[in-house]
């Protein structure tokens, strides 16, 4: 384990290596208790660096067998290798020179997951973000680039399945019994795209002929017997692939196309160079095993991985500060493609409903940074929601500000000024100023400013003047070490929604620069005056959540409940009744917490019948317009003092009064929507499959009766359906006959397949009220549970920490020392994944007393450890400083 000393990295440090690194050859000789790594580097001195400076290489935990340069030994003076790193001080006086390295690794027992380690009997390799000075010393930065040969030697019994990046050179047999194969990529990459896979594993292969005619071989490997588990991957890329040729002009590059599923991952997925490995949660599913919202995280994570061929790949970023030049970028190019595959609307909206949900309570809190931070102490914990989410929001802003035809020729010129480049975010805002002509500067604070910018709106009509004015101000909250802020351009789309519910026309606009329905907000304050304007409209602001901004707007109910009912926007409906909801619920809790009942306006009460019967919505628009804000929701909105118990029942309370008024509508739609032949993945019939089990939510909320959500768990014809009607059992009647018998049920059906056992875990321990912390302690015995793997612990440690509010936050305190305990002990063999747990800490202060004392304990607890990870000490320290 890598332990902390405090150093942190700083933006403003950043100088060029004195080396490059321009080829080098490797050679794997593969076991699992002792793999010999021979790295040979092309080392090139830079221009203007003398040839006395020491060549000092990354390592991380290694140990040095051999080292010659130019094929010489060195002398012991000459070098000093220790585990973190190699320097050479004596060197070859001309230019370029060979370096020949030797280490000794036991891939087998490395359960951090970085570097070279064994998956399930598969060899595979993580280098991102610094795992490849855990195989060799290197200089392990992004902005050194070298093309690879890599020559894997193995048993052939134990891996018949050779693999690395680029394009396959040759293999044959070796002696003993032994293989091998040699990969060379052609083109120039850092090393963290490095990757290698060795296994037993079965291939589904298919053809893609690219924009200009090229065949590329497609491959995608899994465990024998889970080929057909691979289909709607395979076809999610096929598609990915189409669509970045037709929207971003970007074709694939190499013959081949390879993707590795392995069972251990701390992450989503990779996307090395031509070999991109997943987490096999991301690749495998069927009907019988997948959820729709399985099937649409695979979609959109192959197409992000995929995506990242070039943006990430061909252009990469110059250091870790840059993070979001390839993320941010590449998961605006995933929620497009998959938008266009899909319904935008509903998609839209998930995405904001996602983005308040992790990155809100991120900038919010004490790990808030920017989307371009400028000092790390471990990078691996700044592969955040800021710099994913919020960094996709502010790509998706620039296509705003510019236009669709603007931003693609931005885009164009990127690709085109940098491929083959280490760059930056300044490099990327500067080709969108040159294709625009416009002046970014202010609008890049996007990038180097923390904290979700506040915008307060007052709205006035004046019926003889006809004029219509907003007085707008903006304000963006102090976060850590950003105490003042400067202010920002923020692109809020807007509607004037006139009575008959379309948007009124104006003769002329005061007080703003105003351009295809967009305010453009630059200054503290602006008073917008529309002029000529017939009647009072309702405004509709910041459709689409065209910037990801906190909107303070004081609106009669009445307003709100139009526009829900009729703003021409379907995200800008969704808000609307989400506001109302969400004001509804805050008040509720207060009464609540007071003592008294949670009583609820019976207009709002007699919407959700309204639409669930709209035939003329989208079932799937239907399904998240009834999906009440969750509880973590409703505590962000509170903001301080909070108690989740009292959200939990006030929330729990609306749940009831709407299913007892809408009763009659949502048994007769429920019954209506019913089977509707074959399972299909596609959007549609994932809409109606969401509607229906958010219907049987209610219906069992609403009668306290198990029968209907029984039935459907006992009839499902795919796991949609069957893991829905388990959630309703488990949550809504627990310790009840029926949650027994259907968990039971389950688990003895899914037995033998640990991703949907990864369902089981997780609908327990999300399951309300403090009795859970219990379960799931007991739930780590179970045989299935592991905590050496990832999806096992995010299953049933991380979502009880992240989504479950009765049961983490049980008053005495008992989820924060559990989880406490939890992350100690994954922290013993996976630092990054114990740093991630602990992430669930974050919104400690804005707890009442009692519970803030209990977190702040248990935080201090772990803290006061003496050999902590860099990857949690990092995370503790931030969270409580
Ligand atoms: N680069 C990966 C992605 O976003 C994420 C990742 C980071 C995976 C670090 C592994 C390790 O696509
Ligand atoms: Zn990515």
């Amino acid at each position: 384990m890598r332990t902390d000393t405090g150093q942190a990295f700083r933006l403003e440090d950043y100088r060029q290596s004195d080396y490059l690194i321009p080829e080098l050859e490797m050679i794997f000789r593969l076991d699992p208790e002792k793999t010999l790594v021979t790295t040979k580097l092309l080392i090139e001195r830079r221009d203007g660096v003398a040839a006395d400076v020491p060549l000092v290489l990354d390592g991380d935990g290694l140990k040095l067998e051999k080292l010659l340069i130019d094929g010489g030994a060195v002398e012991h003076n000459d070098h000093e290798a220790t585990a973190d790193s190699l320097t050479i001080t004596r060197l070859p006086r001309q230019s370029r020179f060979e370096v020949t390295i030797v280490t000794r690794l036991a891939p087998a027992q490395n359960k951090a997951l970085m570097g070279l380690y064994v998956s399930n009997g598969v060899y595979c390799t993580q280098c991102e973000a610094e795992g490849f000075r855990r195989i060799s010393y290197f200089l392990d930065r992004p902005d050194v680039l070298s093309t690879y040969r890599v020559r894997i030697e193995a048993r052939e019994k134990e891996a018949p399945l050779l693999l690395s990046n680029g394009n396959p050179a040759e293999s044959g047999a070796l002696e003993d019994g032994w293989h091998y194969a040699v990969w060379h990529d052609p083109f120039p990459k850092p090393s963290y795209l490095f990757a290698l896979v060795a296994g037993d594993l079965s291939a589904v292969r298919d053809r893609f002929v690219t924009m200009s005619g090229r065949g590329v071989d497609l491959a995608i490997y899994v465990e024998h017997g889970k080929e057909a588990r691979a289909a709607y991957a395979m076809d999610a890329l096929k598609r990915s692939m189409r669509w970045d040729e037709e929207r971003f002009g970007r074709e694939y590059d190499l013959d081949v196309f390879n993707i590795v599923a392995v069972s251990d991952f701390n992450m989503g997925a990779m996307e090395n160079k031509g070999l991109n490995v997943f987490n096999d949660k991301y690749v495998l599913a069927d009907p019988e095993t997948a959820t729709d919202a399985d099937f649409a995280n695979i979609e959109a994570i192959i197409a992000h991985e995929y995506f990242h061929n070039w943006t990430g790949n061909r252009i990469t970023c110059r250091d870790w500060f840059q993070l979001c030049l390839k993320e941010g970028l590449t998961v605006y190019r995933d929620h497009e493609f998959s938008a266009d595959q899909r319904s935008r609307a509903v998609k839209r909206i998930s995405e904001v409903r996602t983005l308040r949900a992790h990155q809100f309570p991120e900038d919010q809190g004490p790990l808030a940074h920017p989307v371009r931070p400028r000092r790390y102490r471990e990078i691996n914990n700044f592969y955040t929601a800021t710099v994913y989410e919020k960094g996709s929001e502010v790509v998706r802003m620039i296509r705003t500000i510019l236009g669709a035809d603007t931003f693609r020729a931005g885009m164009d010129l990127y690709f085109e000024r940098h491929d083959g480049q280490a760059v930056t975010i300044e490099d990327f805002v500067a080709c969108f100023e040159k294709a625009s002509g416009k002046d970014l500067t202010q609008f890049a604070l996007w990038y180097h400013q923390a904290g979700t910018p506040n915008v307060t709106v007052a709205t006035s009509y004046d019926a003889r003047a006809r004029e219509y004015t907003l007085e707008v101000e903006q304000s963006v909250p102090p976060t850590p070490s950003e105490a003042r802020k400067r202010l920002m351009h923020i692109p809020l789309a807007f509607g004037l929604v006139g009575p008959d519910g379309q948007d009124m026309a104006y003769d002329g606009v005061e007080g703003a620069e105003v351009e295809d329905g967009v305010i453009h907000l630059r200054k503290r304050r602006h008073i917008v005056r529309f002029k000529g304007v017939q009647a009072r409209p309702v405004a509709s602001l910041n459709r689409g959540f065209s910037a990801p901004i906190t909107l303070s707007l004081v609106m009669r109910q009445k307003d709100r409940l139009f526009l829900a009912c009729h703003d021409n926007d379907l995200f800008s409906r969704w808000e609307a009744l989400n506001t109302l909801f969400t004001e509804a619920l805050i008040d509720a809790s207060t009464r609540v917490r007071g003592g008294k009942s949670a009583d609820f306006d019976t207009t709002l009460l007699g919407y959700p019948a309204e639409i669930a019967a709209d035939e003329g919505l989208e079932a799937a628009y239907r399904a998240l317009a009834l999906t009440l804000p969750a509880e973590a929701d409703i505590a962000r909105e509170i903001g301080s003092n909070i108690d989740p118990d009292a959200i939990g029942r006030a929330r729990e309370a609306l749940r009831k009064a709407i299913a007892r008024e809408a009763q009659e509508t949502f048994a007769r739609v429920y019954r209506d929507l019913g089977d509707d032949g074959p399972f299909s993945p596609d959007a549609k019939s994932a809409g109606r499959r969401a509607l229906r089990n958010v219907l049987l939510e209610y219906m069992a909320a609403g009668s306290g009766d198990p029968a209907s959500a029984v039935r459907q768990f006992e009839t499902a014809s795919s796991m949609a359906d069957r893991a829905a009607a388990l959630s309703v059992l488990a949550h809504q009647f627990p310790g009840g006959d029926a949650a027994r018998a259907a968990l039971a049920a389950f688990e003895e059906r899914y037995r033998d397949n640990p991703l949907v056992l990864d369902k089981w875990f997780i609908v327990q321990a999300t399951t309300p009220g403090g009795k859970t912390v219990d379960l799931v302690r007991e739930l780590m015995e179970h045989p299935a549970f592991s905590l050496t793997n990832p999806n096992r612990v995010r299953s049933l440690i991380g979502t009880f920490a992240s989504s479950n509010q009765t049961g983490f936050h049980r008053s005495d305190g008992e989820g924060y020392r559990f989880l406490a305990d939890a992350v100690l002990a994954v922290e013993k063999h996976n630092p990054q994944v114990a740093a991630r747990l602990a992430v669930a800490f974050r919104s400690w202060r804005s707890l009442e007393k009692g519970r803030q004392e209990e977190a702040r304990k248990a935080l201090a607890r772990i803290a006061g450890e003496k050999e902590l990870s860099r990857d949690l000490r990092d995370i503790v320290e931030r969270t409580l400083a």
